[in-house]
């Protein structure tokens, strides 16, 4: 990416972007633009150029795209330390009265989300999502995984039924994914290791502000791996996200959160407890949650707001988690499983577990729970068929995002969110 204003002062240039502000005193005009790269001073001034250019600088609105040829000056009170003095100005694409000014109700911004993806913070955002998710690629092809492209149209519930989105299928019922899981589980006796990154879709009724009802999902799959190893894998790629954020999207952090210091110490290894040790923590602090209920935000935030690196809780109740989960034969009233809690009050970012290798208890544990077995006749016969002791796990990207950015919603870790209430634009 290269900056507009790299270029050495008194280089001949031709820029190409959008007006960020615009502001006229007679025979000059003074104009910001902004193109990919960032945003650069232009001083347009009668005489130095055609009338004709010099009258559609004057008239310029913004967020009109345009081109500008002239002579890089240093300044050094403008942002990049460069002004570009015009000698040639073009209007490409006027713009009509930009809808978004300084301040405005979070309606309005949702309402014209795709103007408002325009604006620098959004921006930083999107641009330090791409390096995170960058920075996962990177680490999994280092560590021969094998991106695979599970189907988002499906026949059975990975994570229950309560959250599902329902669709006609022709002449019968399908589902949108929740989460690639048992696809990724089928994927893992030819290629071992896998990883997919896709949609997941959660009927969600809850509002709050880290649920979607769309997500971008970044799931692993591994054959031979237990939950220690499981966990062992996570920290290392949540440590290499996070990195590659810092060495990539160093200025877009600093534009989008205060500190980015504590950012530095996502390394392994992370925290771990065990959920009966998590709820001995919250009865200390005063909270009334007995053994057996799910840990909900209120609970995670007290986990981990004093904590520095993200927190492994493992051991959950069976009561709180999915079916598949292998029972821990040390403990077996739990499963082998871990959530991984960001710190600072984050909340979950991870969910994973062993899976259940033994058939018998697959089956007994979808009756108890009457769960039809028809539509998981194939995953069952994962069982069947050369079964081998595996574990995986599944990352919320922009549950990820919100933390790395220290954002207060998840919507704006995502350039067109959809929640219970929205799905326009
Ligand atoms: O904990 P979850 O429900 O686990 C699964 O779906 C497993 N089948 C994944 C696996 O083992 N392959 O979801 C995994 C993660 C959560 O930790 C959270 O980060 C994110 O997905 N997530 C959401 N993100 C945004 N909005 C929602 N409504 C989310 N629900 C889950
Ligand atoms: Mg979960």
């Amino acid at each position: 990416m290269k900056r507009l204003f790299s270029a050495p002062a008194d280089a001949e240039v031709e820029a190409r972007g959008w007006i960020y502000r615009a502001r006229s005193s007679g025979a000059i005009v003074f104009l910001v633009l902004r193109d990919h790269t960032g945003i650069i001073q232009v001083t347009v001034k009668k005489g130095n150029l055609p009338d004709q250019d010099f009258e559609a600088a004057h008239g310029v609105t913004v967020e009109s795209s345009v081109k500008v040829r002239g002579k890089l000056f240093d300044d050094k009170r403008a942002p990049g330390g460069k002004e570009l003095r015009a000698t040639a100005f073009t209007v490409v694409g006027p713009a009509d009265t930009f809808p978004i000014t300084e301040y405005q109700s979070e309606e309005l911004l949702l309402d014209n989300r795709h103007l408002w993806i325009r604006s620098r913070e959004q921006t930083a955002v999107m641009r330090i999502k791409a390096a995170a998710m960058a920075g996962a690629r990177d680490w999994l092809k280092e560590n021969d995984f094998t991106e695979v492209t599970p189907p988002i149209l499906t026949t059975n519930a990975c994570e229950g039924g309560t959250t599902l989105f329902k669709l006609k299928y022709f002449d019968r019922d399908a589902y949108l994914s929740q989460s690639a899981q048992m696809y990724l589980e089928a994927l893992i006796f030819s290629l071992d290791q896998v990883y997919s990154i896709t949609p997941s879709f959660r009927a969600e009724k809850s509002r709050t502000t880290r649920h979607l009802t769309e997500y971008w999902h970044l799931e692993l799959e591994e054959a031979w791996v237990d939950n220690k190893g499981n966990m062992e894998i996570q920290e290392q790629l949540v440590s290499a996200m996070v990195q590659a954020v810092l060495r990539n999207a160093g200025d877009e952090l600093s534009l989008v959160r205060k500190d980015i210091e504590p950012l530095k110490a996502i390394v392994p290894p992370f925290k771990r407890m065990t959920y009966s040790q998590a709820i001995d923590k919250l009865h200390a602090q005063g909270y009334e949650i007995s053994w057996g209920c799910d840990l909900g935000a209120p609970e995670e935030r007290a986990l981990t707001a004093d904590e520095t690196v993200p927190v492994f809780v493992t051991n959950y109740p069976k009561e709180c988690k999915a079916f598949y989960m292998k029972e821990d034969p040390e403990d077996p009233r739990t499963y082998a499983c871990a959530d991984l809690l960001a710190p600072a009050g984050f909340g979950e970012i991870i969910g994973g577990s062993e899976r259940e290798t033994d058939l018998g208890k697959l089956v007994a544990r979808m009756e108890a729970q009457g769960i039809c077995q028809d539509p998981y006749q194939w995953y069952l016969d994962l069982r069947r068929f050369g079964s081998v002791p595996h574990s995986g796990f599944g990352l919320g990207v922009e549950r990820v995002v919100k933390f790395v950015c220290g954002l207060e919603h998840i919507r704006d870790a995502v350039p067109f969110p959809r929640t219970v209430s929205r799905v326009y634009p």
